[in-house]
């Protein structure tokens, strides 16, 4: 029997990148996004995103602190960019997100901040983001009926406590909101059209996601995907949709709105409409890795030269230089997530 060994390091393709001025990849795409996770922990458990027990968390020290975080992109708006999301994990599960907004706020050339969450922790600190100058929330909700909610996120009560910080967003002056809701065949997808129909009604971004594989969803990514043309064709029963500019934002959705209506349907296709061709962005993990690419196990680490003061922009065009071109994830294969267990681990 022939058994195949794999030598010494894996190959990591590498493409000419611009030396100075703005952040460029090897591909031509301008950086000007960072999405940065703020913890890999969440009070949830989505049945699309963590296994129920958790996962190996990081330790505290391991964490980026705040101003490290901060001076990552002091050095990357030097660089171009623009726009930063804070994610998780869950990030409202971190103590003080306030403090981060506001080392944020001061950095100059940084002109958009954003927050996804979960919203359970909303209600607490949905003022007092506002008033850090937070910009923009993003809301998770994967149902509009509350023992669903509880369900797919494994929380008994979970539900409430994001309808409480969902209203709460509202109240603090995030708006519109943009709501994700990952589609999910036999759990969630026959409320396709109740979603959309709240648009005519709130203000309200909802966005349908077709869910990726990650090595902990492999079943509910296999046997539960639904395309977004599926999921266009099921609001189109309830009238007809007219495509829009959509939101400001940073994002690869696809907007489309009913007549009339005060909000907006958006379609986020990884899966079936692959849109690396316009990536604008990196991440940057909780523990300090610079990523280039959601899926595959390509990063820099930015941790230690933060702690030993050695410059980050060599390693910042040395992770343009390695961005690949796109992703090669099959749905129910864990072979383009390079051993990723969960977006929770570099920040979805
Ligand atoms: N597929 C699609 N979206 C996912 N998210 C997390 N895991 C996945 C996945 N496997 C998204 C959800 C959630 C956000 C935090 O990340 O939209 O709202
Ligand atoms: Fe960008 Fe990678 Fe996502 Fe493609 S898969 S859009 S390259 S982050």
């Amino acid at each position: 029997m022939t058994r195949l060994v794999q030598l010494g390091v894996p190959v990591v393709a590498e493409n000419a990148v611009p030396e100075d001025g703005p952040m460029t990849d090897g591909f031509g795409r301008r950086i000007e996004y960072l999405r940065i996770s703020v913890t890999d922990k969440c009070n949830l458990r989505c049945v699309y995103c963590m296994p129920e027990e958790g996962l190996p968390w990081l330790r505290r020290e391991q964490l980026l602190s705040y101003e490290e975080i901060g001076e990552v992109v002091r050095v990357m708006a030097g660089l171009g960019l623009r726009r930063v999301r804070i994610t998780g994990g869950e990030p409202l599960v971190r103590r003080d997100l306030p403090t981060l907004v506001r080392i944020l706020r001061d950095v100059p050339g940084i002109d958009d901040i954003a927050l996804s969450t979960n919203a359970v922790l909303l209600g607490e600190q949905a003022g007092e983001l506002r008033a850090a100058g937070l910009d923009r929330v993003n809301v998770s909700l994967d149902s509009l009926i509350p023992e669903r909610i509880d369900a797919i996120s494994r929380r008994a009560g979970s539900a409430a406590a994001i309808m409480g910080g969902i209203a709460a967003a509202e109240r603090a002056g995030f708006f519109p909101l943009k709501v994700n809701c990952v589609v999910m065949r036999g759990r969630n997808d026959d409320e396709v059209e109740a979603f959309a129909a709240v648009t005519r009604e709130r203000p309200w971004h909802v966005r349908f996601i077709e869910v990726m594989p990650t090595g902990d969803n492999l079943g509910v990514s296999h046997d539960e995907y639904v395309s977004s043309d599926e999921i266009l064709g099921r609001v189109a029963r309830i009238g007809d949709l007219r495509p829009v500019a959509g939101p400001h934002g940073n994002g690869p959705a696809k907007y489309y709105a009913f007549d009339g209506a005060a909000g907006t349907v958006g379609v986020i296709s990884p899966m079936s409409h692959n849109y690396c061709g316009t990536c604008n962005r990196m991440r940057l993990t909780a523990d300090g890795q610079l990523r280039p690419c959601l899926f595959g196990d390509l990063h820099t680490d930015l941790r230690s030269p933060l702690r030993t003061g050695a410059p980050l922009e060599p390693l910042i065009r040395q992770t343009l230089r390695i961005k690949p071109e796109r992703h090669w994830l099959v749905q129910g294969s864990d072979v383009g997530s390079g051993g990723l267990r969960a977006l929770s681990q570099v920040g979805g």
